[in-house]
């Protein structure tokens, strides 16, 4: 009799671990849908100065600048047929998507994209910030980042002061700065091969992940070949256990960064500037481009924009998951705080507390009530398994 219990509870304890999903979908933006649930900028770069105006979705689509392609990807471009002629003021057109979804802690984010933009001036960014507070106060982490002839993305954190990269982080990228309140923030640069610039599309794009926890940080990044099985053969219902995904590029554990305290809901954005305050910074420019005058507008945005012909995302999904704990209780309290309107650009309504958006978009996805039912009823039978074997 013992022993069967012992089975009983060993086989639920299996269960358990095993069939109980990690995280639960939430949203997967692709296809013909992809640009359903963002806003667009429409406005001037006025965070980081590029030489760019991010056109609103009228502009964006009647100038092809947003698209999904035959492959059935969303592109995103910068403008590269306009011929712009020196003048003092000038700005060539690009895009900056904000998520009208927010993320608290428990998320994870996984991007599949066949193609980041790269070329002298341009500078990418697949990123999260806080719209709750003035930036960093609210935070700020950035998945994709890399300019000009850059051939290894970074990953950072910002924040006001107290929040650090531990040093035991346990990653296989290379840390470049600890103090996430710097300027540049604190920053882990990819380690493996082709994770952006040509090296990244040649192979044919890859996957980055990012988990973002009360226990801490963690991203990850695969060329196309090395895309683990359970991500390249996920539908947009998959759930995703990233403990088997092996050791991350960057982690920041929590013991250097109270994240509790440093990232309340954080709202995605895909934008491509050009020059401004990283890629365009003279010295920063002609360490990675060689051009006539060796200056980043000059030699770049004047012109007819034919060296931007590699300029764009082109991206098979974007998806976005909730901690399958939090997505049981999330479900069962129901709303808990009000959420920002949908608007057309990031001066958007802010968000305070956890987002009632993430359990709006979890219905009609995958039931995570009926994970919650099956896991609790799993637990309670593991449990008084446990307690009948100690009689
Ligand atoms: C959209 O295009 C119109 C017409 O060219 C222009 O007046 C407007 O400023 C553009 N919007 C943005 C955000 O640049
Ligand atoms: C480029 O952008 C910067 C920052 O907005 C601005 O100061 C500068 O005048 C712009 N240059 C041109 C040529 O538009
Ligand atoms: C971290 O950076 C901030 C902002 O530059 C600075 O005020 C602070 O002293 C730094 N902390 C440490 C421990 O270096
Ligand atoms: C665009 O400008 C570049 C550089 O000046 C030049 O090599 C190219 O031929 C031009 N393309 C067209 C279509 O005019
Ligand atoms: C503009 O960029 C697209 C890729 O987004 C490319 O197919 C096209 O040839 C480029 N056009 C010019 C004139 O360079
Ligand atoms: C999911 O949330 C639970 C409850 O907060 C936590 O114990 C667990 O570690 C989280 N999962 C991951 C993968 O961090
Ligand atoms: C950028 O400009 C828009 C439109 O004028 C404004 O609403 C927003 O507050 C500005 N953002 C920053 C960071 O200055
Ligand atoms: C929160 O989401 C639920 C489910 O979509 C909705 O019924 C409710 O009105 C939302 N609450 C607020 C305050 O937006």
């Amino acid at each position: 009799m013992k022993n069967f219990q012992w089975s009983v509870a060993y086989v639920l304890g299996y269960l358990l671990c095993h069939v109980v999903a990690v995280y639960n979908p939430v949203r997967e933006h692709s296809g013909q849908t992809f640009f359903d649930g963002w806003s667009y900028y429409g406005n001037v770069d006025n965070t980081t100065w590029g030489n760019v105006t991010f056109q609103d979705q009228a502009n964006a689509t009647s100038r092809g600048l947003t698209f999904v392609n035959s492959a059935g990807n969303a592109v995103i471009k910068v403008d590269n047929t306009t011929t712009i002629s020196p003048a003092p003021i000038v700005n060539r057109d690009s895009i900056r998507l904000t998520s009208l979804d927010s993320y608290g802690l428990g998320s994870l984010f996984i991007i599949d994209a066949v193609h980041i933009p790269y070329g002298c001036s341009v500078w990418p960014s697949f990123w999260m910030y806080g719209m709750e507070d003035t930036w960093p106060l609210a935070g700020e982490i950035d998945i994709i980042e890399a300019i000009n002839g850059m051939t290894n993305n970074q990953v950072a954190l910002h924040t006001t002061p107290g929040c650090f990269q531990a040093t035991n982080a346990l990653q296989t990228g290379h840390t470049l700065e600890t103090n996430c309140s710097k300027a540049q923030g604190c920053i882990v640069g990819e380690s493996k091969p082709n994770s952006f610039g040509p090296g990244f599309a040649q192979a044919g794009g890859g996957v980055y992940a990012l988990v973002m926890e009360p226990t801490g940080v963690s991203s990850w990044f695969w060329s196309r070949a090395d895309i683990p099985d359970d991500i390249a053969s996920a539908t947009s219902s998959s759930t995703m256990d990233p403990s088997s995904w092996g050791t991350p590029s960057a982690s920041y554990p929590s013991s250097a960064c109270d994240f509790e305290q440093f990232f309340p809901p954080q709202n995605l954005v895909l934008l491509t500037t050009l020059c401004g305050h990283w890629a365009g910074v003279p010295s920063i420019y002609r360490s990675t481009c060689n051009t006539p005058t060796n200056s980043c507008i000059n030699d770049n945005i004047f012109g007819n924009g034919s060296n931007y012909a590699n300029a764009y995302w082109e991206i098979r999904y974007i998806r976005t998951y909730l901690n399958a704990s939090l997505a049981a209780a999330t479900t069962t309290s129901a709303s808990t705080s009000p959420t920002a309107d949908p608007a057309t650009s990031d001066s958007a309504q802010p968000t305070k507390g956890p987002s009632n958006r993430t359990s709006s978009a979890l219905q009609g996805v995958e039931s995570p009530m009926f994970i919650g039912i099956v896991s609790s009823i799993i637990a309670m039978l593991f449990t008084s398994a446990l307690a009948m074997t100690t009689w």
